[in-house]
């Protein structure tokens, strides 16, 4: 079963990645991992802290002689910016999980929920997504990612000034960002029990990008408006293509399993929460009104978090692809994957 877990603070000593059930005999370096650590820590609207930090994962296990040998995958990502650590506060910032972690945890000092809540942790979903990313690559399975919008507006070409108001005015903004995987077989996932389907799978993992706010497959809530003679894919067959399809409202993904059709994801990013301007609050420790809380923020991180979606979506489809076609070594997984697609290629 392939999982990964991470650890570590925003200003803490590091992030830690683990991610086991990756199969023996990958080729896989640090290069392979800081490639999509730098994109994170790009796009226009980005923070002062992301020229402090440069991501450079350290491999600390489950490789040898550039190869992984089956065991856990233990990957750190050094924090350059540790001052902040023992800097505590307590007016609650608004969108954040300050209010509600402090209550939970019972803390007198939200930057023991900061910390912790930080997006900084997508640094190490990112590193073992990058992993999976290697993985699937091996199959000739690609996932990318696109900002559709910034602050309502499609055209990309207005989002540079609109970031460059918002953080004149001390404001934020958040947009849209597509992930499209290319590919996948047809087969992944299952319809056969709630949690078998990938579309649940996939939603889930990018749902729970921080900031994010809401997940389509396909049409997603196109579909609502539309009836059912425009909104499926009539089915086709060729007899070099297979069977197919003209259309991808479905976003590749029919009873949840993969149809052989690009994997179509989009997500909402809420505005950044952290503003210049600070929002109304309340003081955790004399519960007097106050302004929020302002730490060096993003004004916008849209771009970074289609990223961080390319990633949360390799895991999940390497998962259901080892699901699949699992074996230990990156041969059997081969093996087994030939074998279905000489069987599916019959039907
Ligand atoms: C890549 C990325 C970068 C982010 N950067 C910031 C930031 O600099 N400041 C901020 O307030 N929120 C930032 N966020 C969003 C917050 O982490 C998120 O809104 C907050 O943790 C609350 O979680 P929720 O919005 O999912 O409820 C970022 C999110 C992502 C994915």
């Amino acid at each position: 079963m392939l999982r990964y877990i991470t650890a570590g603070e925003s200003h803490g000593k590091a992030l830690v990645a683990i991610l086991e059930g990756c199969p023996a005999n990958l080729l896989l370096s640090p290069e392979d991992i800081n490639s999509d650590l730098a994109r994170r820590q790009a796009g226009y609207g980005r923070g002062p802290r992301m020229k402090i930090e440069t991501d450079k994962a350290e491999i600390i296990s489950g490789v040898r002689k550039g190869k992984t040998i089956g065991s856990p995958i233990a990957i750190m990502l050094p924090n350059k910016s540790t001052e902040l650590f023992n800097t505590p506060f307590t007016q609650l910032r608004p969108g954040h999980a300050d209010l509600a972690g402090s209550i939970k945890y019972n803390q007198k000092d939200a930057r023991n929920i900061l910390e912790r809540a930080s997006a900084r942790e997508t640094a190490g979903r990112v590193a073992a997504g990058a992993v999976c990313r290697k993985f699937l690559s091996e199959f000739k399975i690609k996932i990318e990612s696109r900002t559709v919008s910034i602050g309502g507006v499609l055209s990309a070409g207005m989002w540079e000034k609109m970031i460059d108001e918002a953080r004149e005015k001390g404001d934020s903004l958040g947009g849209i960002f597509e992930v499209a995987v290319t590919g996948a077989p047809i087969g992944l996932g299952s319809y056969v029990q709630w949690d078998a389907r990938l579309d649940g799978d996939l939603a889930r993992a990018v749902m729970a990008i921080p900031g994010v706010k809401g997940v389509e497959i396909g049409l997603g809530f196109g579909a609502a408006a539309i009836p059912g003679s425009k909104a499926h894919d009539e089915i086709f067959y060729d007899k070099q293509k297979g069977f197919y399809h003209k259309t991808n409202n479905a976003g590749g993904l029919e009873g949840g399993i993969s149809n052989g059709e690009p994997i179509i994801i989009k997500a909402v990013m809420k505005p950044i929460s952290t503003l210049r301007t600070p929002l109304q609050s309340v003081d955790l420790a004399t519960k007097a009104p106050s302004a929020a809380h302002v730490e060096r923020s993003d004004v916008c991180a849209v771009e970074a978090a289609g990223v961080v979606g390319e990633a949360v979506i390799a895991f999940e489809t390497a998962r259901a692809f080892l699901n699949k076609f699992g074996g230990d070594s990156l041969e059997e997984v081969s093996s087994n994957y030939t074998s279905y697609l000489k069987q599916a290629s019959v039907l």
